[in-house]
């Protein structure tokens, strides 16, 4: 990847400092009421990360102690750290087999009285079937948090991720297809009350100055970040173009290569925006060596499964064979270089050096 800062962004930002308040000037509540009506919800309310619009969103809808969230343990780690960070108790399942994204059957398993929340993980920036939680979710007063870090943009079933379940959540860390120049995140939401809850969380808990209705954060999306978010939110769906048909550019590039495997084929339903383009393969530290030797800079997202992480053994008792489809995916993953400024010839380029490493 390759974070851009333009010239718009560079006068966005000069024009922030020079006539904004520092925090909660007007750029973020304008930004927040773009990102809102680009993802198709009423509210958005900004944060200083994608983990604390995870945890904000969680304790905004009243999660607390002892209740139970079931999501993916092949995500980044911030995902179900947030969970812990809100008090409840992250409970995990495995995913499906042929993709990267949590199964609903298997969560359908892991779902007890005492679980209050899913959160599917579009990984990659690939859609979550939403339809099969949202199925498994409905009358059993459980809410979907979807995280869609890694998915600005990606549609499912024609509306853009983030707006199909009670709550979604957006990070702004530099390597994400959309960024604040700086960390940042966004909870978007229809329910007023998760939204009104939000802001207060994110802003020490207030009521209004003096006043405190909660025990909050300083969480806040800073202002000058919320002015250069602005910028990029306009150029994000050219972006996207671009990812998509740099993807299907791999894809033509990589068919038919005994033991790689291509990420999954797309739906009608589903809009992926390829954060990031994956690969599987079970010669994957070679293909990685083979990439870095001719200076490809090739990475692993992610090469240890959050339950097999040191604090989730000590804590919970996960060990090896937990989760297998996780597990052998932490084992198999590439991440192919894929970013708006990529060209044509450098994709070509990456195909014929993974090519090449599988023939040795
Ligand atoms: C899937 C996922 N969830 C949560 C996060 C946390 O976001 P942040 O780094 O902004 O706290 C990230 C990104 O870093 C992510 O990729």
């Amino acid at each position: 990847m390759r974070p851009v800062v333009d010239e718009e962004m560079l006068q966005a930002a000069i024009f922030s400092l020079q006539n904004e308040k520092l925090v909660m000037g007007e750029s973020v509540y304008k930004f927040e009421e773009e990102f809102a009506r680009y993802c198709g919800t009423r509210y958005a309310v900004s944060t200083a990360s994608g983990t604390a619009a995870l945890q904000i969103a969680f304790q905004s809808m009243g999660i607390e102690q002892r209740d139970e969230v079931v999501t993916t343990p092949f995500s980044f780690f911030a995902t179900s750290n947030a969970v812990i960070h809100a008090g409840a108790q992250p409970r995990f399942a495995d995913v499906e087999n042929g993709g990267f994204n949590l199964d609903p059957a298997k969560v359908e398993t892991k779902l007890t009285s005492m679980t209050r929340a899913i959160i599917p993980v579009h990984l990659y920036g690939q859609p979550s079937r939403m339809d099969e939680f949202r199925d498994l979710a409905e009358d059993k007063g459980i809410s979907i948090v979807e995280d869609a870090c890694q998915a600005h943009g990606a549609e499912y079933d024609g509306r853009r991720v983030g707006s199909l379940g009670r709550v979604g959540c957006f990070s702004f860390y530099t390597s994400k297809n959309m960024t604040v120049c700086g960390d940042g995140g966004m909870i978007v939401t229809n329910d007023e009350k998760v939204a009104d809850a939000a802001r207060s969380f994110r802003d020490c808990g207030r009521a209004s100055k003096y006043t405190m209705s909660r025990i909050g954060y300083t969480s806040r999306l800073n202002t000058v970040n919320a002015a250069i978010g602005s910028v990029q939110l306009r150029k994000l769906d050219g972006w996207n173009k671009v990812r998509r048909e740099m993807a299907n550019l791999y894809r033509r590039e990589l068919s038919g290569i005994e033991g790689v495997e291509l990420p999954p084929a797309e739906t009608a339903k589903e809009t992926p925006v390829y954060h990031l383009f994956v690969i599987q393969s079970e010669r994957r530290d070679q293909l990685a060596a083979h990439l870095e030797k001719n200076g490809v800079e090739a990475a692993i997202h992610y090469p240890v499964p959050i339950h097999l992480q040191a604090p989730y053994r000590a804590t919970y008792g996960y060990s090896e064979g937990s989760f297998p489809v996780a597990e052998r995916l932490a084992e198999q993953v590439l991440s192919l270089p894929i970013h708006p400024g990529i060209t044509e010839e450098q994709v070509r380029t990456v195909s014929r050096l993974v090519r090449e490493s599988n023939a040795e």
